[in-house]
């Protein structure tokens, strides 16, 4: 398959204090497992074999030593850093060379979910010029990014709105076309002064370019103690499926 696979695992990972003082939050256990384990291996199991890591300085070195060239994972790994926590649009971004004249499956290192990514990818394939993103409801939408539906169209996507339009956040799971890195050289930082993954999504919305697709079963992030010890005790409970 034509697509490749980008796993973003840089940020900064303050909303974890003392856990993240000398490690990165995506080497924190999620189950029996390092988390990055999570978002890797769903990649793998939707038939992907190319992925790109993007962290920061600090941690990089670790990724290297537990992951090395993904030869235990039966897949090709390669390594980009992120010189600082610039959101995940720039994220993304470093990975332009990687993923030029590709499709790319991306998905955010702390997002821990039951579903395999096969229905995801069958739904976007049916729309390769599309940038395409995974829905779920959820108890607190305004923490997240928001789509607001009409049917399954998405109508609007907002970052983190104090007043929801719906409860579906637009979860860290998202396939793009290659020109999505021209898309993210026009972006301007937000308040929060990153590059914002929604802008790019919008980009596509405003374009009818962008398509949703409602994934079964949990989804979390795992990026505060809570959603952390949340997810650890889903995964145990209920192991997902890569
Ligand atoms: O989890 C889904 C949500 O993720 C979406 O609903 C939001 O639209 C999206 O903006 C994002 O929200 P957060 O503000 O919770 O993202 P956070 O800053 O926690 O970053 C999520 C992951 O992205 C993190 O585990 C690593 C990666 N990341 C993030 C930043 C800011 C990077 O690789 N580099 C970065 O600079």
């Amino acid at each position: 398959m034509n697509i490749r696979g980008i796993v973003l695992a840089g940020g900064k990972g303050t909303r974890l204090g003392e856990l993240t003082k000398v490690t990165n939050k995506h080497l924190l256990p999620v189950g029996d497992v390092p988390m990055v384990y999570h978002p890797l291996k769903k990649i793998i199991g939707g038939g992907i074999r190319d992925i790109l890591l993007v962290s920061g300085t600090e941690h990089m070195g670790d990724f290297v030593e537990l992951l090395g060239s993904g030869k235990d994972h039966g897949c090709a790994l390669t390594y980009r850093v992120q010189d600082e926590a610039g959101g995940i649009a720039q994220a993304l971004g470093l990975a332009e060379t990687f993923s030029a004249n590709h499709r790319s499956l991306v998905i955010l290192g702390d997002n821990i979910f039951k579903a395999p990514v096969t229905q995801i990818l069958q739904d976007a394939n049916k729309h390769p010029d599309w940038a395409w993103v995974g829905l779920k409801q959820v108890p607190d939408p305004g923490r997240y990014g928001v789509a607001e539906l009409k049917g399954s169209q998405v109508l609007s996507i907002e970052e983190k709105p104090k007043n929801p339009k719906s409860d579906f956040a637009v979860i860290g799971v998202y396939i793009y076309p290659a020109d999505v890195f021209q898309v993210i050289k026009t972006l301007k930082p937000s308040g929060r002064g990153e590059l914002e993954i929604t802008d790019v999504n919008s980009y596509y919305l405003k374009q009818g370019r962008l398509g949703s697709t409602v994934i079964d079963g949990y989804w979390t992030d795992a990026g505060t103690l809570d959603s952390l010890q949340f997810s650890n005790q889903l995964v145990r409970q209920d192991p997902p499926v890569f």
